[in-house]
């Protein structure tokens, strides 16, 4: 690798060949596995988000660049913004990157309180921009307000606030939140809140704080929705903002059969699916699993969404040997190093819950607990 980079350091910006891939463990998950790796809803959508998918494919359309009035109207009336206050993108993942490449140039600060979603330090990394990286910290791994706050002094261009943040699961204080807006604001910094969860956690959203100039919400069609597999994401903002994004972005990046599934954020019945499948996630399986957890004696830190973050320090096993029995057994979860020794596993419905805890107590008695 290190005569690759003498040798071709010319051709790539040097914070490029510096930086690692991100290579999420995806080849082989949908061959049957218990999937509670990455968060995604764990039942196909709602017949009527597939309806509008196959109404596009037949409709002999598939040859034509997509067009996206519908999908904006029916993004920011699920979203209740104005729909010059929206932008979809190639799922959220694009609207970050976007927003980093607005805004975050070579050698610029980003606040990214860490540990965090990958793909922020991902896109940080393609703009060369410099990361700061308070830490999650207490025994409910709290949003760092404190040295954010402070770290305004340094004039950052960005800010993240990931709420709920994955992978500690605790969703940000709006109070709290919104002081370091208004700070940040007075010091031209913008603030990216990525609310990838927040049908899981409806009344912690931010949404109303894209009233503030500086702040970018980013959301995703990936989870409570449930089309990962066609990547789709929106950021919301005010309309000025949105027009700088718009020409960052491609002017087809959202493929027409994704497009054509956001439609459906415009149907009652849609939305109604979405709120149902995250209240059974939530008010149903979330506190079934948090008291098996609890009386098997396995730590975990408290999640406002559709995972936790469990530590097996302390256990006769780690999250490494929990995930490769897991595996074994056809269920797939998140081992992580940050914070060392943990896994992050995903929340579904009771069905889910009841294969979860079945096997998890495989694990449990392999290792005499
Ligand atoms: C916090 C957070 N933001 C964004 C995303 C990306 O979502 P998408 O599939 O829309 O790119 C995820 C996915 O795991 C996430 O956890």
């Amino acid at each position: 690798m290190q005569d690759y980079i003498d040798k071709m350091a010319p051709m790539f910006r040097p914070n490029i060949l510096e930086m690692g891939e991100y290579a999420p463990p995806l080849e082989g998950r949908s061959g049957g596995y218990g999937l509670h790796d990455f968060n995604e809803r764990t039942t196909e959508p709602h017949p009527l988000v597939l309806q509008r998918i196959d109404d596009f494919v037949r409709s002999g359309k598939v040859r034509v660049y997509p067009e996206y009035g519908r999908m904006d109207a029916a993004v920011a009336g699920y979203a209740g913004v104005a729909p010059g206050q929206i932008i979809c993108t190639n799922g959220s993942d694009q609207a970050i990157d976007v927003i980093f490449r607005g805004i975050a140039g070579n050698g610029d600060v980003a606040v990214v309180p860490s540990p965090s979603f990958a793909m922020f330090y991902q896109s940080a990394g393609v703009q060369g921009a410099r990361i700061l990286a308070p830490r999650y910290a207490g025994p409910e791994l709290e949003y760092p307000y404190e040295e954010v706050y402070e770290s305004l002094e340094q004039r950052p261009k960005l800010v993240l606030m990931c709420t709920p943040n994955n992978p500690t699961g605790r969703a940000v204080d709006k109070a709290k939140a919104e002081e370091i807006i208004k700070e940040a604001g007075r010091r031209e910094i913008a603030v990216l809140i990525d609310e990838a969860y927040h049908e899981f956690n409806p009344k912690g959203t931010l949404i109303d704080l894209t009233a503030y100039p500086n702040v970018f919400v980013t959301r995703t069609a990936s989870k409570a929705l449930g089309i990962a597999s066609l990547r789709a994401g929106y950021a919301a903002s005010a309309p000025d903002n949105i027009a700088q994004l718009r020409k960052i972005r491609g002017p087809y990046d959202v493929n027409m059969a994704a497009a054509a599934a956001l439609t459906s954020l415009e149907l009652p019945e849609v939305r109604d699916d979405i709120a149902r499948y995250a209240a059974e996630v939530m008010a149903r399986s979330k506190p079934v699993v948090e008291e098996f957890y609890r009386r098997k004696g396995v730590r975990f830190y408290p999640s406002d969404a559709n995972f936790h973050l469990v530590d097996f320090n302390g256990m006769p096993f780690s999250a490494r040997d929990a995930y490769g029995f897991l595996r074994d057994e056809r269920l797939l979860i998140r081992p992580r190093s940050d914070p060392p020794n943990t896994a992050r596993i995903s929340i579904g419905t009771m069905n889910d819950t009841d294969l979860f805890m079945d096997k998890f107590s495989k694990l449990l008695a392999r290792y005499g607990q």
